[in-house]
């Protein structure tokens, strides 16, 4: 089908900050000729402590590793806060009684308004607290808590201190969270007794107990202070948490904070020292540690809500994304923060109790800006029209989507359906790594086409390579790759920032490596294509085929496993496991060993690495030399087998014939 192109509505283009084609290239074409001239344009608006250096010192970096070492820095010389310029500058520009959170819980009436004044006095509550216990600049914070107030509020007293915080979502097993607090040994842990998501209650503070205790006994890990906040909301009370306290390690949230006093001193940090580190999966090893910086992150974040969602102050935005992945951190806490944005919290799922809770959200707010997962509107797509459009939607102007790519059906339906093709869609491509929107439409100016996040972002230069490393010149196929550094981009891997230019740096030199496939059309357009590594994207949750891989290999009748991605309807892709088991025993074996295999990934990484189908596979195969071949495991875990290609490669081809005997066994 041909792609039809949608023009911006009228009323979005009227008023908006890019309105044109012509103003967004000639922005585009500035950014990249004057980086200093336009970050150092946009960042006038904050505070900084000491202004940074302009001419050569403004930003350095190398991006060669012939060259040496990777670095990256922007606004050399400055020192500013995030957490001053998300809370203090407004409160001291006169909008303290603004409302920043419009809490929504999981269940309809839970609901609860903060303003800017009282998220600040919050803020320093936690802060002065935090320093009470010792935690200064630079020491490590990790939290694991729900969407409430209290968690975006924790990550800005730890950037009123400088401290480094590093969220992890609240849905990751014990061993997970256990993995990630090992790598940072944290001074604190924040957390909360449970949370109801859903239908299902979940005891985050057992989770927590159980991960402090596998860091006591196998790593000696130990962590001083859990600050627990008493979640009545959950449904879980106070009294059937109390008696597992651990003395003189955990502390009732609600027993220490409240009588701290509301005014904290900030702890003025340079503009490269690290905000935050939030880990993410890769193709290889554990999961890693993504530093962000202060001041680019913080710009980037900034700069790309305001222009993305075209925000102004009678905007009321709303995004679903959990603080515990990126899009939580740049586009519910600091973009929107920074930008003194109203916006909607949301601690439940789209679905809870139905399929229109958002649209009656939506209406109950007046939301304009709305932001979600391709996965989440494939869900609502298959729930019905009739759970849209029974509620108004009149208020929306601009929908966002990210995480993986949209087919152009979703975009379709939530283009039409949700928008009334009334709206602008936003279709952001973009990473952990990155901090901020790198292609993106701008909702004023760019022509969308559904499936295509299309052009860059201000300051973003990105190329496409082919299987040599050279550059696609006009339309083509191949590596997505970024030619030169932007202010939020990632600065390195924590604690090993060999592992940061292995990753990134080391494929094709002189370039970002994104991990993404991507075309580019006639009109210049990026078409993302997904990931060419060993990551498959879940409901737009990244998970790494490696760690799956060695969750299975845990369970002791398994012998090898390799896992691969296979189409899914709604999440997109999901998780596809060939399990050798140990030797002697008959395949298919007994169906219990496939629920405790199950059962095992999610207890090592958590319910969102659930593979959809466990195959048994009695060999594996394998290239003369040991090595898996995955695109064979691949055309047979989505039923293409005419297509598998050369196998003469292939130690032993008989294994296929024997894989698709056991199919579906
Ligand atoms: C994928 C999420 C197509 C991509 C912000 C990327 C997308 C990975 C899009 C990063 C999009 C994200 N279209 N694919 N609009 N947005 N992706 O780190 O494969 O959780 O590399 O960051 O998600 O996932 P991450």
């Amino acid at each position: 089908m041909a792609t039809t192109v949608h023009q911006p509505p009228e009323h979005v283009v009227k008023g908006a900050h890019v309105d044109s084609l012509a103003k967004y290239q000639d922005m585009y074409a500035q950014s990249l000729k004057d980086p200093e001239g336009f970050w150092g344009a946009f960042a006038e608006q904050f505070h900084w402590n000491k202004k940074w250096d302009s001419g050569e010192n403004f930003h350095k970096y190398n991006f060669d590793l012939n060259k040496g070492s990777i670095n990256v820095s922007w606004f050399n010389g400055g020192e500013t806060n995030v957490c001053y310029n998300c809370l203090d500058r407004h409160v001291k520009e006169g909008n303290g009684d603004r409302p920043c959170f419009f809490w929504e819980g999981n269940d309809v009436g839970q609901e609860s308004v903060t303003t800017f004044k009282q998220l600040l006095d919050q803020v320093c509550q936690i802060a002065n607290y935090m320093k009470s216990q010792g935690v200064g600049k630079g020491d490590d914070v990790t939290i694991y808590m729900p969407m409430i107030p209290e968690l975006p509020a924790t990550m800005l007293a730890c950037a009123r201190l400088g401290a480094v915080f590093s969220v992890v979502f609240a849905g990751f097993s014990a061993e997970s969270l256990a993995g990630r607090i090992s790598d940072s040994s944290p001074k604190m842990v924040v957390t909360c007794s449970a949370v109801k998501r859903g239908p299902k209650h979940i005891e985050l503070k057992k989770i927590v107990d159980e991960a402090l205790e596998i860091l006591d006994n196998e790593e000696q890990v130990h962590v001083p202070r859990v600050l627990v906040y008493d979640h009545k909301a959950s449904g879980v009370s106070r009294d059937a948490i109390h008696a597992s306290l651990v003395e003189g390690r955990d502390v009732w949230w609600q027993d220490v904070i409240g009588d701290q006093p509301t005014e904290c001193e900030v702890t003025w940090v340079g503009a490269e020292d690290p905000l935050f580190k939030l880990y993410t999966s890769g193709s290889t090893g554990k999961p890693k540690g993504v530093v962000h910086s202060t001041a680019g992150y913080m710009c980037g974040a900034a700069a790309t809500f305001k222009y993305v969602f075209d925000y102004k102050p009678d905007d009321v935005y709303w995004c679903t994304a959990d603080c515990g992945w990126i899009t939580g951190h740049s586009y519910v806490t600091f973009g929107p923060l920074l930008m003194g944005a109203k916006q909607i919290l949301f601690e439940g799922v789209p679905t809870y109790p139905d399929a229109g809770r958002c649209w009656e959200v939506c209406d109950k707010y007046n939301v304009t800006l709305f932001y979600t997962a391709p996965t989440a509107i494939r869900t609502l797509m298959a729930c019905g029209d009739q759970h849209v459009t029974k509620h108004k939607r009149t208020s929306l102007r601009i929908l966002g989507t990210v995480g993986e790519p949209i087919n152009p059906e979703a975009w379709r339906w939530y283009h039409e359906v949700v928008g009334n093709s009334n709206v602008s869609i936003v279709d952001t491509w973009w990473q952990t790594e990155t901090g901020a929107h790198m292609i993106t439409p701008l909702p004023g100016a760019t022509p969308m086409k559904p499936g295509s996040a299309t052009l860059p972002f201000f300051g973003v230069e990105p190329a496409i390579l082919d299987d040599k490393g050279s550059e696609v010149q006009g339309p083509g196929q191949g590596y997505l790759v970024i030619k030169r550094p932007w202010p939020s981009m990632m600065r390195s891997v924590a604690g090993d920032h060999a592992r940061f230019e292995q990753t990134y740096f080391s494929h094709y030199k002189g370039y970002y490596f994104t991990g993404d496939g991507a075309r580019r059309d006639e009109d210049g357009y990026y078409w993302i294509l997904g990931r060419v590594d060993d990551v498959i994207n879940v409901s737009g949750h990244r998970i790494g085929t490696a760690e799956v891989e060695s969750a299975l290999v845990g369970h002791h009748l398994c012998a090898e496993a390799a896992v691969v991605p296979v189409d899914h309807p709604i999440k997109g892709q999901a998780i596809y496991a060939f399990v050798t088991l140990m030797n002697g025993i008959d395949y298919p074996p007994d169906e219990s060993v496939r629920k405790e295999l199950v059962a095992q990934v999610r207890k090592a990484i958590g319910p969102i690495a659930t593979p959809d189908v466990i195959h048994w596979a009695p060999g594996l195969p394998k290239t003369r030399s040991g090595k898996i071949m995955r695109r064979v495991l691949r055309k047979i875990a989505s039923r293409e087998e005419d297509q598998l290609g050369d196998t003469s490669t292939l130690a032993d081809p008989g294994v296929v014939k024997v894989l698709l005997e056991l199919r579906g066994k």
